[in-house]
């Protein structure tokens, strides 16, 4: 049953007509639970608030599968503006984005293009950007285009995801870049050709791809909600003296908020990842799917108003 909810929350994820309807009709449906409101303003307020409890955050202007050049650079640009809010606010932000909102689907140029103009204006504010991954037919072009910018700037990472057959792989000729990277378990709906079908067997891969990265000697951001990972993760620090300042852990916005802040006080550095923007739909709909729970959560929220 739940991964029947699963499947279908994922197909609704990737359905346009339904997206634009979402994006006519502003955040509803309980979506401001994980989405911190539509505007930059709306946002930075979000951001002061979870700083204010040493919560760091990465920064998202939802937006993804654009299809056009004029839409693609427009994304890019509003990505500019909250650089620019978080240097001028002085934000303890990063950014997170998604190549297929900067225009990977339509050529290698624009998304290069808008890319560089990006990380430009975040090494101006002293701002780190991560490239999320997407899903698995974007996955060797988002770690080419990562490969690149990598080459031209310091303040780029990029992520892996944990249920993908190809990811140890990834980590391995990933190192000589010693790149930042953010590990998570996957979040599209992926065939068992490319992708774990068991949960037990992501976990197993995610375990195995947080060692290797962290005694590679890089930077690692441990992405998840799951208690299992979290302490696997602080026993392995622990046993291999790792420093505070190599890893990380993450979550999103509006989940398990309680435990970011426990994290905080047991002396871990928790980074939040907050999207705003109008294009919540998509994402929106991969949290329902992660969580049946989410549902009810979202249902009770129609009923009340
Ligand atoms: P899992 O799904 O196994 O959940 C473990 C436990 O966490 C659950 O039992 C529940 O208690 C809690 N939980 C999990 N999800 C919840 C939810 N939605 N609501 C409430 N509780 C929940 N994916 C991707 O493909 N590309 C990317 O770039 C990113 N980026 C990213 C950034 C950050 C900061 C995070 C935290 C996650 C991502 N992800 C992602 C999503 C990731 O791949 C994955 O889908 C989710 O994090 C859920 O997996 P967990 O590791 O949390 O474990």
């Amino acid at each position: 049953m739940e991964q029947l909810m699963r499947n279908f929350f994922l197909f609704l994820s990737k359905n346009k007509p339904l997206t634009k309807v979402a994006r006519k009709y502003g955040l509803k449906f309980g979506a401001s639970r994980f989405v911190a409101g539509e505007s930059i303003t709306q946002a930075v307020k979000t951001i002061k608030e979870l700083n204010s409890k040493n919560l760091s955050v990465t920064l998202d202007y939802l937006g993804e599968f654009v299809d056009n050049e004029v839409e693609a650079n427009l994304i890019a640009d509003h990505s500019i503006l909250a650089i620019e809010a978080i240097g001028k606010e002085k934000l303890n932000s990063q950014l997170s984005l998604k190549l297929t909102s900067m225009g990977l689907d339509i050529s290698e140029e624009v998304v290069i293009n808008n890319m560089r103009r990006i990380l430009k204006a975040a090494k101006e504010h002293d701002v780190f950007v991560t490239i999320d991954m997407e899903d698995y037919s974007r996955c060797q072009k988002t770690i080419d285009v990562f490969k690149k910018l990598r080459k031209e700037f310091d303040n780029v990472g990029t992520v892996i995801q944990a249920y993908l057959y190809r990811t140890v792989k990834d980590i391995e000729e990933l190192n000589e870049y010693k790149p930042n990277l953010r590990l998570v378990k996957g979040a599209y709906k992926e065939a068992a050709e490319v992708a774990f079908p068991m949960k037990k067997d992501v976990d197993e891969n995610f375990k195995n791809i947080i060692k290797m990265h962290l005694l590679n000697g890089n930077f690692t951001a441990v992405a998840t909600h799951d208690d299992e990972m979290i302490e696997y993760t602080k026993r392995l620090v622990k046993k291999h003296h790792i420093k505070q300042e190599q890893f990380e852990f993450q979550m999103l916005y509006g989940i398990r908020s309680e435990r970011q802040e426990e994290l905080v006080k047991e002396g871990y550095a928790m980074r939040v990842y907050v999207p705003f923007g109008t294009d919540w739909y998509g994402y929106f709909m991969r949290r329902l799917g992660e969580r049946p729970a989410n549902v009810a959560f979202v249902l009770k929220g129609i009923f009340k108003k």
